[in-house]
């Protein structure tokens, strides 16, 4: 069991509310920010149901600065994992300022309370979308880096920010690159809400399952692929939040700044994640084949060889088993997380 304090930003969100309940088991103490514009209050009550306690929860920007720094102090917080960003592509290129205002500019401010408050501990969310789309998998940390996008851009731009600040402080950071998150907690208490139309294929695809959406879009069925869809690397949330524990625990043996990537080193393409999650829900999705999107490689997945080597983490969960667990989570919230704004 741990004494250590983590706070943890953005963490209403999908993946930190899962990482918020891997931590609890290991009997770290938490604290939680976040200023709700992509996430409900509701989810910590579904938290405090799932850790089987008071969750310590403040609703704040991370670019406020001085309330950050002043809540890391009260809470005597050790390390800080910082998941708090916006993350749709789309939105990204339509809006950079915004972006690059609430990524980069808010991880300034994080950093920035960080030295105030005297904590030196930092896990950054950061994505594969760092790495250029043209070069071949598996994916290494020292693949040609190369975002194509301003979100991409954003957390290219974080990344440099952390070790700069590390190579000049005490600073000790771990820059996980993400692949592609799926799934929820078996409880079915906490998954992946989405506003508006989901930017990501398995929300999409539950909600065709649910009868919300008429049918699939699937981007290009014309690419360099056995079967013409592109191929991602799907990393169910749980395998995702266990390498965040991992990844504190490997902090005492960095000195500076490392970049490390979380996938399980295995590409499954759109039509093999569409046949599992008709299995998943025990009927068939309708389809319908659309245009390409912009900026979508036709393969990427990781190497997962430095974090089971720097981590000592692996994925161990099935594509198949996130279906089955995005589903439970779909039908038993058919329309996301209560809305307790009212
Ligand atoms: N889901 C993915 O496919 C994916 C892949 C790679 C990396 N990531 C990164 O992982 C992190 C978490 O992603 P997620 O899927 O859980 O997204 P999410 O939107 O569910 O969670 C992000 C949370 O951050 C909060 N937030 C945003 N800006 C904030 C600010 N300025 N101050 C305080 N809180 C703020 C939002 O309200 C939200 O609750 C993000 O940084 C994202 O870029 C996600």
């Amino acid at each position: 069991m741990h004494t250590q304090t983590v706070a943890l930003t953005g963490a209403t969100g999908y993946i930190a509310s899962h990482v918020v309940v891997a931590l609890a088991e290991q009997g770290y103490n938490l604290v939680g920010f976040d200023n709700l514009s992509n996430s409900s209050a509701a989810v910590v009550e579904r938290l405090e149901q799932l850790i089987d306690g008071p969750f310590a929860f403040h609703k704040v920007d991370i670019r406020d600065t001085a309330t950050i720094a002043e809540a890391l102090q009260q809470h005597q917080v050790d390390a800080v994992i910082h998941l708090a960003g916006l993350k749709a592509v789309g939105e990204s290129v339509d809006d950079p300022l915004r972006y690059y205002d609430n990524n980069v500019a808010g991880s300034l401010s994080l950093l920035t309370a960080m030295r105030d408050a005297c904590v030196n501990q930092l896990v950054f969310s950061s994505s594969a979308t760092v790495y250029d789309p043209d070069q071949p998998s598996p994916l290494t940390e020292t693949s040609q880096l190369g975002p194509i996008n301003p979100y991409g851009r954003t957390k290219y731009v974080v990344e440099r920010l952390i070790d700069d600040v590390a190579a000049t402080s005490d600073l000790r950071a771990i820059n996980l690159r993400y692949f592609n998150p799926v799934g929820a907690h078996p409880s079915g208490l906490i998954g992946e809400d989405p506003v508006g139309t989901p930017n990501n294929l398995m929300p999409f695809i539950m909600q065709v399952a649910s009868g919300q959406r008429d049918e699939l879009s699937i981007f290009g069925n014309d690419y360099d692929t056995p079967d013409g869809t592109c191929i991602r690397d799907y990393i169910h949330v749980t395998d995702l939040a266990n390498g965040h524990v991992a990844a504190l625990n490997a902090l005492a043996t960095v000195t500076t700044s490392e970049a490390i990537n979380l996938g399980t080193g295995t590409g499954t393409s759109v039509l093999d994640v569409l046949r599992a999650a008709e299995q998943a829900v025990d009927r068939p999705i309708p389809t319908r084949v659309v245009e390409r999107r912009a900026g979508d490689g036709a393969v990427s997945f990781a190497d997962p060889a430095l974090a089971a080597d720097r981590l000592n983490w692996q994925a161990d969960l099935t594509v198949a088993q996130a279906c089955v667990d995005h589903w439970r989570w779909q039908r038993q919230n058919p329309t996301g997380y209560p809305d307790l704004s009212g």
